[in-house]
Formats: structure tokens, C-alpha cells, sequence
């Protein structure tokens, strides 16, 4: 059954994938009055990207030299934040801003390249030792990001399943016509009912799963992120460096968390590795030595869903305008939740796609 673009706001959408961009999808639109359930084989899991993620709202540290477009998604995806945690509880969104640092004269060479696109002031060792005394005294040189925030993904996603309690099915769907039998629904107000069939529009948001249900080029990016524990005080600010052509970042929670990542890798396992692990801690105290002192308490590994691009995907899979993806974030899946579940909720609820979205349209990889 082909979808009618004329036709009125579909209420019945079903959402394949239980991460943070499938949950605030549904989030959005149930706030506008969808009927929607999420689907996923384990809808209170640790499987996702969110999961590993640290969390970084960085537009400018994360955004591409060579895709302007996606440097403006990224910065109109930061302007929502506000908004979207306002309802959410304290999901540890913090604005105590970024440091971006440099340890050799080298990493000061590839930094200052960086640091002129985003328009930020180089600073000198001393200048970056007033505002965070932690830093090691062999850091170069450094630049303050005051915009670039952090926020804790796995309060977010407890959150979201709260606020969508008994709208989570889990079902693993391994072929999306599982969902779309086209007929009319049973009129059941239980979720079981609710996830038969006869859905209106089907949003897949299920990250690098996304690649086989719709076949499009989604691939696993495989991330090892470290959590290390200790004094609170340590660090008020999220760091981004490089030490000695090793990239790392520390995002300091406020319970004396320190979330430290991440490798990038083509691989598809979920194995942490020693070299992974040493890169990781060994960038990660020349930069703070005094993480030394803290507890190593968690290693982890998940995937980022790239795409040949590493832009998002995001519109309708094909002409028959049922079937919407939302995945490919790549390395700003954070970032971009806030924009793509309003985005996404528009295209759903009106079946037309704002112009940003033009450069993030299925068809490109066709
Ligand atoms: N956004 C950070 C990462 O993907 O590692």
C-alpha cells in the first residue's frame, strides 16, 4: 500500500530500534499525538552506540572541514539542546565548556588548523593551566570551546524509556514487511496489539542494523571508550587533545566520572583491546597525569553507524514515502538527537522534509 502525501497525519508509527535516536523519534511524536511504538529485541539493552558514548556536544570539535552541510546540521542540532533537556530531568547537561589541547609541536601544528576553522583563540600552556590546574605541564598549547557542552547519554536514554513505558516491544525485526501489513489495525490499546501490523509509516533508527533492513550503506565503527573514577574535582572541563599524535577526550561527570575515548576503528567485533586500552590511558595521562590516581571501572566497546560519507541518513527510504530512516550518525549521534527526532516527527506527521534535509536524502547513495 503506497502512502498518499496528501493523505492526514498518519497515528499509527512504528519504530525499529530502541537506541537514543529511535527513542526520542518516538518521544516526539507521541508528544504530538502518534500512536507509536518502539521495537527492539531488547528494550532495556546496552547494546547501543549511546551506551559507549560519551556524551560530547561538539559541533565544532565534530565538525567536517570538507561538509558544510553537516557543519550546519550540527550546529542547528546544538541550538535545541536546552529545550530538549528541559523536560527530561538532570541528564547531566553541563556548560562548564571545552579545552582543546595540543601536547607536542606537532599536535600544536594539526590543532591550530582545527582551532582557526572554528574560529577559537589559541592559548598558551600557562593560559590553559589557569583555567583547568590538572593539565600537565608538557601541554603546549590549548583553545577554550565556551560553546561546546557535554551531557550523559545513558540518563538521556533512561529518561526517554520512561517517558515511553508500555509503547516498547521487544521484537527483533529481521524484514520491515513484518510490520507493514498494510491492513487495518486491531483496535487494542495493549502493545502486543499495538505492534501487529498496519502501520502507517515505519521510522528504522536502528543504527548500523539499519544497513541490512533497508539496504543502504551503513557500516560498524567500532569505538573502545574507557570510564576511570575518582576525585570529582579533578576536571571542570571536557577535554579534546592530542598527545603526541594520539587523539583522546575526558568528560568529567559530576560524581567523579570520567568517561575517556575512543578508539576508531574499521572493525566490526566487539573485543577491547590491550592496544586500544593503552593508547586511550597513556594519551589520556600525559595530557591529566593526576588521572593516574583513578579507578579504572569500566571498558567498552560499540559501534558508530557510518556511512560513505560519515553524514547521517535521514528521509524517506524510497517514493513510496512509508518507510523513514534515521540512522548513520556516525560520530554525532548525541549531538543530533534533538534534531532529528523533530525532523524526523515533521517529515512522519506532515510528509514533507525541511531543506536541510535535502543533503542527507537515502537517494545520494542510489
Ligand atoms: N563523538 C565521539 C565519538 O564518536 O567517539
Amino acid at each position: 500500500m503506497s502512502r498518499d502525501p496528501g493523505a492526514s497525519t498518519p497515528c499509527r508509527v512504528a519504530v525499529v530500534g530502541g537506541g537514543i535516536i529511535g527513542l526520542a523519534i518516538a518521544a516526539e511524536l507521541l508528544c504530538r499525538g502518534a500512536d507509536v511504538t518502539v521495537h527492539d529485541p531488547a528494550p532495556a539493552g546496552t547494546d547501543g552506540a549511546w551506551h559507549v558514548a560519551a556524551g560530547m556536544l561538539a559541533p565544532g570539535g565534530e565538525s567536517a572541514f570538507e561538509y558544510p552541510h553537516l557543519t550546519r546540521l550540527l550546529e542547528a542540532g546544538h541550538e535545541l539542546w536546552p529545550r530538549f533537556v528541559a523536560g527530561l530531568g538532570d541528564v547531566g547537561y553541563d556548560r562548564a565548556g571545552t579545552l582543546s589541547l595540543a601536547l607536542t609541536a606537532d599536535d600544536v601544528a594539526e590543532a591550530a588548523r582545527e582551532w582557526k576553522h572554528q574560529r577559537l583563540t589559541p592559548l598558551t600552556g600557562s593560559q590553559v593551566r589557569d583555567l583547568e590546574p590538572a593539565i600537565s605541564p608538557r601541554v603546549r598549547a590549548g583553545a577554550f570551546a565556551a560553546a561546546e557542552h557535554q551531557v550523559d547519554p545513558r540518563r538521556i536514554v533512561a529518561a526517554l524509556r520512561d517517558r515511553l513505558r508500555g509503547r516498547i516491544v521487544p521484537r527483533r525485526i529481521a524484514d520491515l514487511s513484518e510490520l507493514d501489513a498494510g491492513g487495518t489495525p486491531a483496535a487494542t490499546s495493549t502493545v502486543a496489539g499495538r505492534a501487529g501490523g498496519g502501520f502507517d509509516v515505519i521510522v528504522v533508527a536502528a543504527g548500523h542494523h539499519t544497513g541490512a533492513l533497508t539496504g543502504l550503506p551503513i557500516r560498524p565503527v567500532k569505538g573502545q571508550v574507557l570510564r576511570l573514577r575518582g576525585d570529582p574535582g579533578l576536571l571542570e572541563h571536557v577535554i579534546d587533545g592530542a598527545a603526541d599524535g594520539r587523539h583522546v577526550y575526558l568528560v568529567p561527570r559530576a560524581d567523579g566520572e570520567v568517561v575517556v575515548g575512543a578508539t576508531q576503528e574499521e572493525r566490526a567485533d566487539r573485543a577491547p583491546t590491550a592496544g586500544g586500552v593503552h593508547d586511550l590511558l597513556r594519551a589520556a595521562l600525559d595530557l591529566v597525569p593526576g588521572l593516574a590516581e583513578h579507578e579504572l571501572t569500566e571498558v567498552a566497546v560499540g559501534h558508530r553507524p557510518g556511512t560513505p560519507d560519515n553524514a547521517p541518513i535521514l528521509g524517506f527510504l524510497d517514493d513510496d514515502r512509508r518507510i523513514v530512516v534515521a540512522a548513520g550518525h556516525f560520530r554525532n549521534g548525541i549531538l543530533l538527537t534533538p534534531i532529528t527526532a523533530r525532523l524526523v516527527a515533521d517529515l512522519v506527521l506532515t510528509g514533507s522534509a525541511d531543506p536541510i534535509l535535502d543533503a542527507f536524502a537515502p537517494g545520494r547513495f542510489r
